[in-house]
């Protein structure tokens, strides 16, 4: 019944929204992240049997998958301004003064937020639905990102009681990266050799950069909503009940909040968090002061570029200089050499600096860092610091450029540089360099979280020849380990309990704790899920895995490399002989395609050739490249091309996309 199924389809997306809701709004969420998915297959599935019933506001319509060519500009219907900034409470003073003088004897009262360190976004929604997207751009004109906004999960496509807003709204706000998954993006552009980002900042205004809205997806972007551009109808007297109405919209709003009578009170919230931000989980570069009232907002008014009612604290700079005592390279698990400053030990945001990263040697050739040189360093948040310029006018006479190592500097063995990346190697697979750093990532907390097991103890292991390979580790002894240095009876006891209890961890942690190349946390999930067993994943040819949604070719070639290794295998039949075989439910799926090999050809109208693939291995099915005589059905899109003949030759069923939706 087409009535029934649209009632259904409204009622999914009605009840997403009020779990987007709780989740980004309130912070509150009721149900699993896997209930969560669970909902979305179901309207997805829905919705690819009706198409008909698909609206762009639809959860399962943020990803676009038709790349654009360029960016639009946008004029802006209000212009984005800029903000003064302050540095100190005597500028902030000053500020207040400024204030008080104008409105002239009238209260007032202050709204105190963070100044989240992203990317200002405008989002104008016509009757409640999200319309367009842009950039700030020079205030006046930005670009359109809108396909690449929807991708935000934090952005509503439609208000909440969205009949009870302004025909226009234009609400603005912040799109961040976490700290989070900042380090995870660098890590995984590490891994391929791509060019790091400098900060989230960077990488949140270079994700909404991307003509091709499926990558911005990936980058789990986030977003604050902080203020009004345009608007068609009232919202509210004063600032705090727009935020108020904000949240009941279903737009995020940050929860650091506060209400300042006078200006000792604004002092004190902005100097608090200047220590509590190590704390956040984003990043932010100052606090944000403005008057409450619009009414007193308008006597204020505006100069020519920021208005008057508001102003930044900006915190200190978490930059400072330091001298280059001497240039270390570590060896990082998968052989790359890494050159590292040790520096004279320096303050720098509430901790004490000793060591910053180079990266790697093309960078510290390109900012010819030297022994002795006077170096910038920054530390943003979390994030290791790292060196940003040497100052030339202050280095001493007699200092040398930094040699590139032509042998590891840990096992002497020969290095080779990446094809085509920046990377230097030791190729020496037995270097107890890399081992020690493959053991410190398998024990590691993202991996296999073995307690008491940490760096200074992992060294002594391997330089005692107690471990080897990561199935050492299972044969340790209390009575082994408190021959070492600096480890008590209880401690080496700790050990044992905390590897003991390791073997209980999931199948993907087992996976993820291999540090095979490009194989993270979570493909390591996938992969998991997928095969349900380690022996399962160790018996898949590179095809199969490629075959997987979201295993690229990369991935594929690298853990059919591993596996196809005898020193790997030996190492992983021993785990398991040792109790280490942890093995995870496969996920449950439809059985609609179930033995069925299919093969896509030509440009579908629903799907992407991904999901279509992804569509038939989650009913059962065998997604396949190439046809043949074992092929079960080709299913044939526009322009099909050469397949389709080969398919009638061979007398293979072709089907079309409507009979594929219908066999779902
Ligand atoms: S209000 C007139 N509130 O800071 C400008 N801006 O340096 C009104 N920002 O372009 C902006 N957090 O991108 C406001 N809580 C906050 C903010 C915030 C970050 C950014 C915004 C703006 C920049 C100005």
């Amino acid at each position: 019944m087409p009535q029934d199924v649209k009632k259904k389809i409204d009622r999914l997306r009605r009840e997403m929204r009020r779990h987007d809701y709780l989740y980004y709004v309130l912070n509150q969420p009721e149900i699993s992240d896997r209930l969560y998915d669970q909902l979305f297959d179901e309207l997805k599935t829905l919705e690819q049997a009706n198409p008909n019933l698909i609206t762009a506001d639809s959860p399962t319509q943020r990803v676009s998958d038709r790349p654009l060519d360029e960016f639009v500009s946008v004029r802006h219907a209000v212009p984005m301004l800029s903000m003064d900034n302050t540095y100190n409470s005597e500028e902030l003073r000053a500020f207040d003064e400024r204030v008080r003088k104008q409105l002239g004897g009238r209260d007032y009262d202050y709204i105190v937020e963070l100044k989240i360190d992203g990317v200002a976004i405008s989002l104008r929604y016509e009757a409640g639905t999200l319309a367009t997207a842009a950039t700030r751009g020079d205030g006046e004109v930005g670009d359109d990102v809108t396909a690449n906004v929807r991708t935000i999960k934090a952005v509503p496509l439609v208000l909440l009681d969205g009949r009870n807003v302004p025909d226009v709204l234009e609400v603005r706000g912040e799109v961040y990266m976490p700290t989070k998954e900042f380090v995870e993006l660098n890590k995984l552009r590490s891994d391929a050799s791509e060019p790091l980002f400098a900060n989230p900042r960077n990488a949140a205004a270079g994700s909404l950069k991307l003509l091709d809205a499926r990558t911005t997806a990936e980058r789990n972007l986030a977003f604050f909503a902080y203020s009004v551009g345009e608007l068609s109808g009232p919202l509210g007297e004063n600032h705090y009940q727009i935020l108020q109405r904000f949240k009941k919209l279903g737009l995020p709003v940050n929860p650091n909040i506060k209400k300042a009578a006078d200006i000792d009170r604004v002092i004190d919230i902005c100097l608090g968090w200047s220590e509590k931000k190590q704390r956040l989980d984003y990043q932010i570069d100052g606090m944000v002061v403005k008057v409450n009232r619009f009414d007193q907002r308008d006597i204020l008014g505006a100069t020519g570029r920021a208005p008057r009612w508001c102003i930044s604290y900006k915190f200190p700079a978490e930059q400072a200089e330091t001298t280059v005592i001497s240039i270390d390279v570590q060896v990082g698990k998968s052989g790359i050499l890494t050159p590292v400053a040790n520096l004279t030990p320096v303050q720098l945001a509430g901790t004490t600096v000793k060591r910053a990263s180079l990266h790697n040697f093309d960078e510290l050739n390109r900012l010819d860092v030297r022994c002795g040189d006077t170096v910038l360093i920054e530390k943003a948040g979390e994030i290791i610091p790292q060196v940003l310029q040497v100052n030339k006018k202050s280095r001493p006479p007699g200092t040398v450029p930094f040699k590139v190592p032509k042998k590891c500097p840990n096992c002497g063995s020969d290095v080779r540089k990446d094809p085509d990346g920046v990377y230097i190697r030791c190729v020496n697979r037995d270097c107890t360099g890399q081992l020690k750093e493959r053991l410190k990532y398998f024990a590691g907390r993202g991996q296999m979280d073995i307690e008491h097991l940490g760096s200074a103890l992992i060294d002594q292991l391997v330089d005692n020849g107690l471990v080897k390979n990561f199935a050492d580790i299972y044969t340790l002894k209390a009575g082994q380990l408190a021959g070492l240095e600096r480890m008590a009876e209880k401690s080496a006891r700790n050990v044992v309990n905390a590897v003991e209890k390791s073997k209980a961890q999931p199948l993907w942690r087992l996976i993820a704790a291999l540090g095979i190349r490009h194989i993270g946390g979570q493909s390591a999930q996938i992969l998991a899920e997928h095969f349900g067993s380690l022996d399962a994943l160790m018996q898949a040819g590179q095809q199969t895995l490629e075959d997987i949604d979201q295993i690229g070719p990369t991935m594929a070639e690298s853990l059919y490399d591993y596996f196809h290794n005898d020193k790997n295998v030996a190492v992983v039949r021993r785990l398991n002989s040792l109790g280490v075989k942890p093995k995870q439910p496969k996920v449950k799926r439809s059985d609609k395609l179930a033995g069925k090999t299919i093969v896509v050809t030509g440009s579908l109208e629903k799907f992407t050739r991904q999901q279509a693939e992804y569509t038939i291995r989650q009913a059962g099915g065998k997604p396949s490249s190439s046809v043949s005589k074992k092929t079960d059905f080709v299913l044939a899109g526009k322009e099909p091309g050469s397949k389709l003949d080969k398919a009638r030759r061979l007398g293979v069923t072709v089907i079309n996309e409507k009979q594929f939706m219908d066999m779902l």
